[in-house]
């Protein structure tokens, strides 16, 4: 897919089953290096980071074999070697590589990882932790080169959660001699994904989903089968493109119990959700056979909302902050949208005001938005991953045609944003 055509403006109307979760698939598949058997990983989205991460699993000796939904992965004669090219600079999730090549081999040498241009994005905090643990690391030529003769347990204060340097921490801890404690360590979903395979694998981590975790080291890990969540970035995407949108959609296997800030955004915009209809006794839908996800019915034009902050978890994911911006500029009324997690989330503005939209900055990491009824449908850029499916639902709402290039980014996340939108009325083609 080189580009979107969508002709906006068409409520949605539909059901959509969500993918696997892009965040939790990929220290997964890392984590698999670190057991000497295999593993089965199902519910792996097909997307770019996916098959990269594949990629370099292979690249490392790694044999993989498409199973259903998923991957059946045998590390058993990985070996350690220079990891360069592409599939690391490219994908930002390749870090996660780094805790387990550490587990595993007790050296690592990578080209500096990439990932979506949202910021600077240092990894100081990774190299800190995995210092105190007994790594030593050299930069050299953008190469980072760390080694290890024994990995030792160690307390761990992370100054902020931060999801891939707790990712880093867990992947090496279950690999070292002694106990290792994260305080601070991040809450996210993702993490309690990681935690909970490397448990399936005979792991031994206590305090999951909290913000300390104890890890026990030296437990010799075994293969297991590992079902990936469904994706909370994905599911909270369609949802607020039904609040910008209007009309109905069932969002099937929406993991709801991660969404509660998004679903408290969306119903002040004016939506009505309904959850888990089994487990909250809501009605059932016969007629789209839902058990698990998220009914939403977007309001005729969504409601301003006085201030929006991203924050870690349960806070706003920043992954969804240029999506809601997006929704925001059809409010009615004024809203202001705070990012605190990265500090270039806002590159989708320029594209917003290109379509009409009323977006004035209020330093660097906040803007107000005064809503107006019509977007125009325009040109544009994808520049990032969710900048990329802002772009999308910003069309979607949209007076007109619009045309989205630049579509590499957002399938680095979504499998196949098109067919999803597609299967929920919006008219949108790939081209
Ligand atoms: C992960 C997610 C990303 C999500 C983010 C926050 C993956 C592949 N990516 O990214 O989609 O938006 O969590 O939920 O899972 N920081 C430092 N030093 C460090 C590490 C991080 O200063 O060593 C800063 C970052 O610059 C950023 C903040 O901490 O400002 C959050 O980063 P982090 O939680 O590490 O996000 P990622 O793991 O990169």
């Amino acid at each position: 897919m080189t580009a979107l055509h969508i002709q906006g403006g068409v409520p949605l109307q539909g059901k959509v089953s969500i993918q696997g979760s892009k965040n939790a698939a990929l220290p997964v598949l890392a984590a698999t290096l670190l057991t000497r058997e295999s593993s089965w990983i199902r519910n792996c989205p097909q997307i770019a980071d996916v098959r990269h991460m594949i990629n370099l699993l292979q690249s490392l000796g790694c044999q993989v074999q498409r199973a259903n939904e998923g991957f059946v992965i045998d590390s058993s004669r990985a070996e350690a070697c220079r990891m360069s090219g592409e599939a690391i600079t490219g994908m930002r999730s390749s870090l996660c590589l780094l805790g387990a090549m550490l587990g595993r081999f007790g050296e690592v040498v990578m080209e500096h990882p990439g990932g979506c241009v949202i910021g600077s994005r240092p990894i100081d905090l990774h190299l800190k932790a995995l210092r105190s643990m007994g790594v030593d690391f050299a930069e050299e030529d953008g190469r980072l080169m760390g080694r290890v003769s024994r990995l030792h347990g160690a307390d761990i204060r992370l100054d902020f959660p931060s999801v891939g340097a707790t990712e880093n921490i867990l992947l090496a801890a279950v690999m070292a001699e002694g106990n290792t404690v994260i305080a601070g360590a991040a809450k996210e979903p993702e993490i309690i994904a990681l935690c909970n395979y490397l448990c399936a694998c005979g792991a031994v981590i206590e305090g999951i989903g909290s913000s300390v975790l104890r890890i026990l080291g030296g437990v010799s890990l075994h293969g297991a089968e590992y079902v990936v969540p469904a994706d909370r970035i994905v599911a909270g995407t369609y949802l607020l493109a039904c609040v910008g949108c209007g009309g109905s959609v069932l969002l099937e296997n929406a993991p709801c119990d991660q969404m509660e800030s998004v679903i408290g955004i969306a119903e002040a915009m004016g939506a009505k959700c309904q959850k888990d209809c089994e487990r909250t006794g809501a009605e059932r839908r016969p007629e789209y056979g839902w058990e698990r996800g998220i009914y939403v019915q977007g309001p005729k034009r969504p409601l301003a909302i006085t201030k929006l902050r991203t924050a870690v978890y349960p806070g706003f994911p920043t992954d969804l902050q240029s999506i809601a911006l997006a929704v925001l500029t059809r409010a009615n009324g004024r809203s202001v949208v705070e990012e605190t997690i990265f500090e270039n989330r806002f590159r989708v503005v320029e594209s917003l005001r290109a379509m009409g939209a009323q977006i004035e900055e209020l330093g660097q990491n906040k803007v107000s938005v005064r809503g107006i009824l019509g977007l125009k449908g325009t040109q544009m850029e994808a520049k990032e991953l969710r900048g990329g499916a802002a772009l999308v639902v910003a069309g979607l709402m949209a007076e007109g045609e619009s045309e989205i290039t630049g579509c590499a980014y957002i399938e680095r996340g979504y499998e196949n944003i098109g067919k999803d939108l597609r299967d929920l009325g919006a008219r949108i083609v790939s081209v």
